[in-house]
């Protein structure tokens, strides 16, 4: 099968189109024939040598699969040969590629009411944003929220899961994203080029931060007491959670089958949609990923593979 493999860290010239073998499934897991694969930040950061060792190479780049099960290891009930589905890989596997072996439990039956390259975009921003508001932010119907990267790939979908659960959303964006932004559902969409979040929104059950820094810093001050937040990059500070009388957190996503089949549901229910902001055919995954990196995108980066 073909790849796109790195053999060392560097720039987006590091990424080579390679043949290798095609993986057999294991035990609990399907042999997905890739049709879509998106790009997020984690590939260019693992590609730039921040996130894993030596150690670690060669390796094939890519979280995000969607495509149709060719075959199923000994213990798969779920799938069969031939169901389209879609999947956020773990860490020891790559996307950028015509193949790839998948535990069945990470897996969900493709929403009908998306193609392949749509369905790519959906795992790892998706299932990032359910954790990060959900799971860790615990956000209910009625509370108020502040997303800070609203227009980005985990920001788009933060913002409508926020909306669907009956939240207040504030969201911070670029000025060219605004009118994207309000029509995601947000109550308040804030340029934070040209204006202070914190003279905006107020008493805020959470922030969800996917920017870090100076951003997170001054988040504090906007939250209610007993408030949180949830941050993708950067641990909060617990002196200034305790000063604040708030609680912080960060965490790593994880895979998750059955949180992905909820988010299907609520996207082929017509609840959320999917923003593709551009895509690339897969032996040009250097340019997808120097579009993410260094140019300014609205949603997805996705790979065409098939
Ligand atoms: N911990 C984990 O497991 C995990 C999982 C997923 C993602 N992440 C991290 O979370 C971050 C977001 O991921 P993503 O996929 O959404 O990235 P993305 O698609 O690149 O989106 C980032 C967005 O943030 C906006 N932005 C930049 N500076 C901002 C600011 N000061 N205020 C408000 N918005 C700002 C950007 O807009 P402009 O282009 O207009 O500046 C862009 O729309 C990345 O750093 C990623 O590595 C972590």
């Amino acid at each position: 099968m073909q790849s796109v493999r790195i053999h060392a860290f560097g720039g987006p010239e590091v990424l080579a189109l390679e043949t290798e073998p095609t993986p057999d499934p294991q035990s609990g897991e399907v042999l997905v024939r890739i049709h879509a694969a998106s790009v997020n930040p984690v590939d260019y950061k693992i590609r730039n040598g921040g996130y894993v060792g030596e150690d670690r190479l060669p390796l094939t780049l890519g979280r995000d699969i969607s495509g149709v099960v060719e075959g199923c290891g000994p213990g798969v009930e779920e799938f069969k040969p031939g169901d389209a589905v879609y999947a956020l890989l773990t860490p020891d596997r790559g996307g950028y590629a015509e193949f790839v072996a998948v535990k069945a439990e990470d897996c969900a039956a493709e929403p009908a009411s998306l193609d392949h390259v749509h369905a790519a975009a959906v795992p790892l921003a998706a299932l990032t944003a359910w954790q990060g508001i959900f799971d860790h932010g615990g956000l209910s119907a009625g509370q108020r929220v502040l997303i800070h990267g609203a227009a980005g790939g985990v920001g788009h979908f933060a913002v409508q899961f926020a909306k669907a659960r009956g939240a207040t959303v504030y969201a911070t964006c670029s000025g060219q994203d605004i009118d994207f932004v309000r029509s995601l559902g947000a109550d308040e969409a804030i340029d934070y080029k040209n204006r202070r979040f914190e003279d905006i929104a107020r008493d805020i059950d959470l922030v969800y931060d996917l920017v870090a820094g100076d951003t997170q810093e001054r988040s504090w001050s906007v939250l209610r007491e007993g408030g949180i937040i949830v941050s993708t990059l950067q641990e909060p500070s617990k002196e200034k959670a305790a000063e604040h009388k708030a609680r912080g957190a960060r965490y790593m996503t994880k895979p998750d089958g059955a949180e992905l089949g909820e988010i299907g549901r609520l996207i082929d229910a017509g609840d959320v949609r999917v923003e593709v902001g551009k895509v690339f055919p897969l032996r040009q995954a250097a340019d997808a990923e120097r579009a993410l990196e260094e140019e300014h995108v609205r949603g997805k980066v996705v790979l065409k593979v098939a």
